[in-house]
């Protein structure tokens, strides 16, 4: 793997490269952690990485990396940096014949994305978007029994992602991810749907096996900021289902709290990330069922990417490990993997973001997502 963003103090660069390690599959082997040539270099030498491969540009990085013989080349790139250099790092990547794990949102225009859509269409390359909740056995357990009939016909999904971390009367102006986050250049359209929205739809749209055909949206821009910090939407599916998704970076006293809850009509589920080795299974006139990670009564695929045995608690890092094994199991063995998150995932999240803007623009109607 070679990373692009990642440096001193970043976010998810150093989940990303715990995750990656964690795989047992994957080795850090060169980078570009920051704009700075220097700074990029020392970070790269303190991760151990060798000096020739802590390069100053990602450009240079690739270039350099396609020259290297098949063994020793890096043969993909993860991309952490802000929003606005996925899609050009992931194309000149895919150029060079890299597979890509790029972050979410995949670009900042739907057009964008699919142009990368296209470019892969031509290659036989791998690319992953980095939507970690549907790498927790959980979710994957939740969507197998939607699929098995367990809750019947799908009536209404709630889906909430609420943090704290942006309500401006508390946040630290100079803090890094924010002043990204709420520049439109850097983030793109949106901040809070660009940001977790598209967390909040994907795991709806995965463990539905639904994709959101139209959205009403209403957004809040606290103290006339640029970009959204919060928003309602309220959903319909392609087959029926209809749902509510809230997203906020303002729910002063939020962490990562991100729940959802299905409802069919023989019964119901409900997950959330913050207690996330259990999954609630309700079925009308029935007990609440607590189902655990790691149990042997799981599917398959949950077992398979459960770390640790019930009760013993695994999380964020292990479901970021989980989404780089699926990863490296389509790049070996060079068939789709279902559950991996991949570039028609990437356009979905832009599909959705523009239409969320879309309609919060227009007098909060109904918009159909493009894609
Ligand atoms: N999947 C998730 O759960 C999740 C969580 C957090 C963030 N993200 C996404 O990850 C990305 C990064 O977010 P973050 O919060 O870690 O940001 P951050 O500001 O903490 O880190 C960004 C890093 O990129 C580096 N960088 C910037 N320009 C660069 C360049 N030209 N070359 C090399 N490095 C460069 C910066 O120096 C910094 O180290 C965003 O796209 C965000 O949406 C995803």
């Amino acid at each position: 793997m070679g990373m692009i963003g990642g440096g001193d103090n970043a976010f998810i660069g150093s989940i990303h490269r715990m995750a990656a390690a964690l795989s047992e599959k994957i080795e850090l082997c060169a980078g570009v952690f920051s704009q700075d040539d220097e700074k990029s270099s020392n970070f790269g030498l303190s991760l151990g990485i060798e000096s020739g491969r802590c390069y100053g540009s990602y450009k240079e990085m690739i270039v350099k990396e396609s020259k290297l013989p098949k063994k020793r080349r890096i043969d993909f790139v993860s991309i952490v940096t802000p929003n606005h250099l996925h899609f050009e790092i992931a194309e000149f990547a895919l150029s060079y014949g890299f597979h890509v794990f790029c972050e979410k949102p995949t670009s900042l225009s739907l057009n964008e994305s699919l142009k990368l859509q296209q470019q892969l269409k031509q290659t036989e390359l791998s690319f992953a978007v980095a939507h970690v909740y549907t790498a927790y056995p959980m979710v994957i357990e939740a969507r197998n029994r939607l699929a098995n009939n367990e809750i019947g016909k799908i009536n209404k999904v709630v889906v909430d992602y609420s943090q704290g971390w942006l309500s401006p009367e508390y946040l630290d102006t100079e803090q890094k991810q924010a002043s990204w986050r709420m520049s439109p250049e850097r983030a793109g359209l949106s901040c809070c749907m660009a940001d977790i929205g598209t967390h909040a739809v994907n795991i709806a749209e995965f463990i539905l096996q639904q994709r959101v055909d139209c959205v009403l949206a209403e957004l809040t821009f606290s103290n006339h900021r640029p970009l959204d910090d919060d928003g309602s939407v309220l959903l319909r599916f392609r087959h029926g289902a209809k749902g509510i998704l809230t997203a906020s970076q303002i729910c002063v006293g939020e962490e990562n709290n991100l729940t959802i809850r299905v409802y069919g009509d023989k019964g119901s589920i409900k997950w959330q990330q913050q207690t996330s080795g259990t999954l609630l299974l309700q079925q009308a006139k029935g007990p609440i069922q607590i189902l655990t990670n790691g149990s042997d009564y799981l599917c398959d695929a949950a077992l398979a990417l459960s770390r640790t045995p019930p009760g013993h608690p695994q999380g964020f890092i292990e479901a970021f490990s989980n989404l780089y094994l699926l990863f490296y199991k389509q790049i070996v063995e060079g068939d789709k993997v279902d559950l991996l998150p991949q570039i028609e995932q990437g356009v979905a999240g832009l599909a959705f973001i523009e239409a969320v803007i879309e309609s919060n623009k227009t007098g909060n109607r109904w918009v159909t997502l493009s894609a």
